[in-house]
């Protein structure tokens, strides 16, 4: 008889899911499944619920949390957990350099400084006891942290035992924090269920690590990133780049974006790279961190009181800052919609001055309860325009004032309308209105549209407000003259302007379409409408139910596109531009299924149910050639009554 050795198995487990935990959260490279997994880890619950006995601390089951604590105990650093010294540009950077050569008794040797990101989330240190997770600590004040083993063990990037070989004692320092993908759809969640969202993915993971229920911390998104050890009872590396791959092979995720500079000048060239690509990362990075990659020479380097001497942090400028809200604006749209934007007392932020930041809606403005005169945090991620993150309410001292909707349009005063169920407060003027107009011709010379060269949105405005421009169609009115005055542009540049409206009558029907500015008609709308309607009468003069046939067109955007065809405004406009000579190509129905596509009609005698003309319209609606001589390549011959010499011709031809 077999007798089946639990304990074995268990170990078995243990060694299993924790090479796959490796795999999928360290190597990003899982072997197996992730329904093969659950059932490894089921049939270690299994066993463990019927023998708690084999239930060890670390065991790949014990991550799910546990009872709430009353309050974190406290742990004394046997390593003080340090903080990093400043540098904020280039000059900062070399005086640290120098700072170090000048301890160094062979200051002419050149020294290798390893670069990492500087990682925004909580510094965690994690002892390790015979390779088992024993206790994760917060930095507290550097000398003592909070005990936050439970919450810590929830993380799955955390190995609860050591791979490989180790010395009996280890401490691994690193930072736990919120992937940013993580962080979006942990907001998305709570704002789903009424609670308070997280102001950036630093809060969310200092508040999701500090929870004293850790069953709130396991169904948090942290992620952990191993930097450096505490107290080790053996050395493990000789440099920090060996040090990173030796915590690698232990089972913790590193930052992969790190770089070895051989001078100072690569820590910068590296530093700006960063810069550049930190939006890339899905992690947030407030600087890079530069260390004498050399350990020997850290430990001649040794520390000031908080901070070592052989490490700094070259921080980025910050994208997120403080200002106060001046006033609000609200600014009108193409389609009439009316924006809030913020006007912000001018300040630095990522190194670009920014003195407005976008409100989106009124709902928003509500929802964060932003006020005129509010102190505000405001953040620029990327090229994107700032957003306001949150109010700092402390700072609120009575005189604020609540935002109101307008009443009317701020261009044109017509009175505004706020459609039930929409969030968009709109003047309905339409191109009366002259904000609205100004957005129309904006869009109508643009490049997936008219695809007007050289004819931008300053010019545009300039064009309305003294009045020469009042529709596109006097866009086409516009002299070489008149536009090298207003725009104090020479006239050759003015004639380049020109030429290229001239040239801008020439286009697509699906172009011209997505140029009229249609609520909700994008170019792929515009393309469909083109290719099922063939003629813009057709299109005009579409009912609602022929347009609802149109690929990707529901009722609301058939809703749009008949106002907008009946509005006498618009019917005037569209006549007056094809008067002053907007042409396209006739479209051909490419409808491969239909079984007359591509083939060469001829057309002779007197039909009986249309013209000659009409039949050769709808053929090449279908997708047909029509051709006026009959050769050796025509498919049909359409023949009416008194068909003539043709009928002959293909006689002789067969
Ligand atoms: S090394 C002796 N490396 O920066 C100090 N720190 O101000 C050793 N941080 O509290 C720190 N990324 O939370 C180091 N790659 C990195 C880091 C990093 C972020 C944080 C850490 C620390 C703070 C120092």
């Amino acid at each position: 008889m077999m007798v089946i050795n639990l304990s074995q198995r268990v170990e078995y487990l243990h060694k299993q899911l924790n090479a796959h935990n490796y795999r999928y959260y360290v190597l990003n490279d899982p072997i197996i499944s992730d329904a093969e997994y659950d059932e490894l880890f089921h049939e270690l619950w299994r066993i463990e619920e019927k023998n708690p006995e084999l239930r060890t601390h670390d065991s790949p089951t014990q991550r799910v949390g546990s009872a709430p604590l009353a309050l974190f105990a406290s742990v004394q650093h046997t390593v003080p957990m340090l903080s990093l010294s400043n540098v904020f540009n280039l000059s900062e950077l070399e005086a640290f350099e120098k700072r170090v050569r000048d301890r160094l008794p062979f200051s002419r040797d050149k020294v290798a400084y390893f670069c990492e990101p500087k990682l925004d989330g909580l510094a965690i240190s994690l002892r390790y006891e015979k390779g088992v997770f024993v206790c994760a600590a917060t930095r507290g004040d550097g000398q003592i942290g909070e005990n936050v083993t439970d919450n810590c063990r929830t993380i799955r990037h955390i190995p609860l035992k050591l791979l490989g070989t180790y010395p009996d004692i280890v401490e691994v320092r690193g930072e736990v924090y919120m992937p940013i993908s993580g962080f979006k759809q942990l907001n998305m969640r709570l704002e789903e269920k009424q609670e308070k969202a997280f102001a950036n993915p630093r809060n969310a993971a200092a508040g999701s690590l500090r929870q004293l229920d850790s069953r709130i911390t396991a169904r948090r998104p942290l992620a952990f990133f191993a930097y450096g050890f505490g107290e080790v009872s053996a050395p493990c590396a000789l440099t920090q780049q060996e040090g990173l791959d030796v915590l690698n092979s232990w089972g913790f995720p590193v930052a992969k974006d790190v770089f070895l500079a051989t001078s100072i000048h690569a820590c910068q060239q590296y530093y700006d790279f960063l810069q550049k690509h930190r939006h890339a990362l899905d992690y947030e990075i407030d600087g890079m961190v530069i260390k004498v990659n050399d350990f020997a020479l850290q430990e001649s380097l040794g520390f000031l009181s908080r901070s070592p001497r052989w490490a700094t942090a070259y921080k980025f400028p910050a994208i997120e800052v403080s200002t106060v809200i001046e006033g609000v604006d609200f600014q009108v749209g193409r389609t009439g919609a009316l924006t809030p934007v913020a006007r912000l007392q001018p300040v630095s932020v990522g190194g670009v001055v920014v003195s407005n930041a976008t409100l989106h809606n009124m709902d928003e403005i509500e929802r964060k309860d932003i006020r005129i005169g509010d102190t505000v945090i405001i953040r620029r991620a990327g090229d994107v325009i700032p957003e306001i993150v949150h109010v700092v309410v402390e700072k609120r001292v009575g005189h604020e004032e609540k935002i109101s909707p307008p009443s009317c349009c701020p261009a044109c005063q017509h009175s505004v309308e706020r459609v039930v169920g929409e969030t968009v407060i709109r003047c309905s003027r339409g191109l009366d209105c002259i904000a609205q107009r100004k957005e129309m011709l904006v869009h109508f010379s643009s490049r997936r549209a008219m695809n007007i060269e050289g004819l931008g949105e300053k010019l545009i405005y300039q064009l309305v407000d003294t009045g020469l421009v009042h529709t596109p169609v006097d866009l086409y009115r516009v002299s070489v003259h008149q536009l090298s005055v207003l725009a104090r542009m020479g006239e050759k540049s003015a004639t380049n302007i020109i030429d290229a409206i001239a040239g801008s009558r020439s286009t697509t029907l699906n172009r011209f379409v997505y140029a009229l500015g249609i609520r909700d008609v994008g170019e792929a709308t515009a393309l469909n409408l083109a290719h099922y309607f063939l003629t813009l009468d057709n299109l005009m003069s579409a009912s609602m139910e022929d347009l609802l046939k149109v690929n990707d067109v529901g009722p609301i955007v058939a809703h749009h596109i008949r106002t907008f065809f009946d509005d006498a405004r618009h019917q005037v406009l569209v006549h007056a531009l094809i008067q002053v000579g907007i042409h396209w190509p006739e479209i051909f129905k490419h409808d491969s299924d239909s079984h007359i596509a591509h083939k060469i009609f001829v057309l002779t005698g007197t039909l009986v149910s249309m013209t000659r003309e009409e039949a050769k319209e709808k053929l090449q609606s279908l997708g047909a050639v029509v051709s006026n001589s009959i050769s050796k390549k025509t498919h049909y011959l359409v023949a009416g009554e008194n068909p003539g010499s043709k009928i002959q011709k293909r006689n002789s031809l067969v």
